[in-house]
């Protein structure tokens, strides 16, 4: 059985074929609406969500399923101390497949190791977002007919954005792929996805903090939010919080193809000037969302028919109780009990990444 909890456990095959199916649901969604007649998505929202959680439960739908879930921490027993590991073994009870948002990074992983169903990280505090790369993907594709050979810049909050963490991982295994990022020093992109990931697999790229100087050169524009919730320092939050914001002026000097993407929600990195734009097109962003989500969930339920028994994960490579992760954003910081998991760098020697949220520590 199947979990997605982070983009590289997808094969750049199956990224592919993902794809090839949501196109296919686009262009025949009567040949896929009866496809989840009786299976139930459960959608466990410990973090706000709109676009993610309404996506999924559309997407369901739209594959003739039904739904449920909670959109709130404070309305599930977590509320009273119940731990992920629990929750995830009581929702295999009632659904075919979780949904799983939730602050702490690495919260869907150990959910993943306790249930007895299909669960979909949709979203870990700054960590992971895979579905949303997914989406990103499926518009880059749509939009630009190919997800090789382009320059794409990130800007904004590069180290909370988990988007953009994410979404650069997919585009590591695509040929010609530049990468542009576009931040304050503060913000900056972290050293893992710099090293471990575009230096390991030979991806380009430049740091800048001007995005005016770099606008030209863009194929995509990758736009995100300042995450003020992910702040410890609400004084460097207001001082950061605007420090992009996209017009129609700054525009003229892009290319007429270019892409605008943003995960959305935006405060006002993007002005609403800028919607009217052709090369806007994180609206159409939104609906892909739901395209590929029906695409995934129709993947793992089929892939859990097939095959229904929860794997135990070999760990014999990790480190154990050797370091304690100082992430205050780990699940390990909240639910005690769990084994600390450390996985020496290849890249960086003297270093090990925690298993639940990938921070880096000494060794
Ligand atoms: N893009 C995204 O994750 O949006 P929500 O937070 O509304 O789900």
């Amino acid at each position: 059985m199947r979990s997605l909890i982070d983009i590289p456990d997808l094969s750049t095959a199956e990224i592919d074929e993902l794809i090839r199916t949501a196109m296919d649901i686009i262009d025949n969604p009567g040949k896929y609406s009866e496809k989840c007649r009786g299976k139930k998505l459960a959608t466990l929202f410990f973090e706000p969500s709109t676009r993610t959680r309404l996506s999924f439960e559309a997407a369901m739908l739209e594959l003739g399923g039904s739904c449920l879930g909670f959109s709130l921490a404070a309305s599930s027993s977590a509320s009273k101390g119940e731990s992920v590991a629990d929750t995830a073994k009581v929702i295999s009870c009632y659904a075919d497949i979780i949904a799983m948002r939730h602050p702490k990074e690495g919260a869907p992983y150990v959910a993943s190791r306790n249930a007895t169903i299909p669960v979909i990280n949709a979203g870990d505090g700054g960590h992971a977002h895979p579905t949303q790369t997914l989406t990103d993907l499926l518009t880059i594709y749509r939009e630009k007919g190919r997800l090789n050979d382009l320059t794409i810049g990130f800007c904004g909050d590069l180290k909370y954005g988990r988007t953009v963490h994410s979404l650069i991982t997919a585009l590591s295994r695509y040929t010609g792929i530049r990468v542009v990022l576009i931040s304050p020093l503060e913000l900056m992109l972290p050293s893992y996805v710099r090293k471990d990931i575009m230096r390991k697999n030979g991806v380009p790229y430049v740091g800048t903090e001007s995005l005016e100087d770099v606008l030209p050169n863009l194929d995509v524009l990758y736009m995100t939010r300042i995450q003020g919730e992910r702040f410890e320092s609400q004084e460097e939050y207001e001082r950061l919080k605007d420090s992009y914001v996209l017009t129609p002026e700054k525009l003229k000097n892009a290319k007429s193809d270019m892409c605008i993407l943003h995960p959305l929600p935006r405060v006002n990195e993007i002005s609403i000037k800028v919607d009217k734009d052709p090369r806007a097109c994180y609206f159409k962003q939104v609906l892909n969302g739901k395209y590929i989500r029906m695409a995934l969930i129709l993947k793992l339920l089929e892939e859990a028919e097939k095959d229904p028994v929860l794997h135990e994960e070999d760990l014999s490579h990790l480190l154990e109780n050797k370091l304690v992760c100082d992430n205050p954003r780990c699940i390990t910081t909240v639910e005690q009990e769990l084994d600390q998991l450390f996985e020496v760098s290849e890249a960086e020697a003297g270093t090990a990444r925690c298993h639940y949220c990938e921070n880096k520590m000494k060794l």
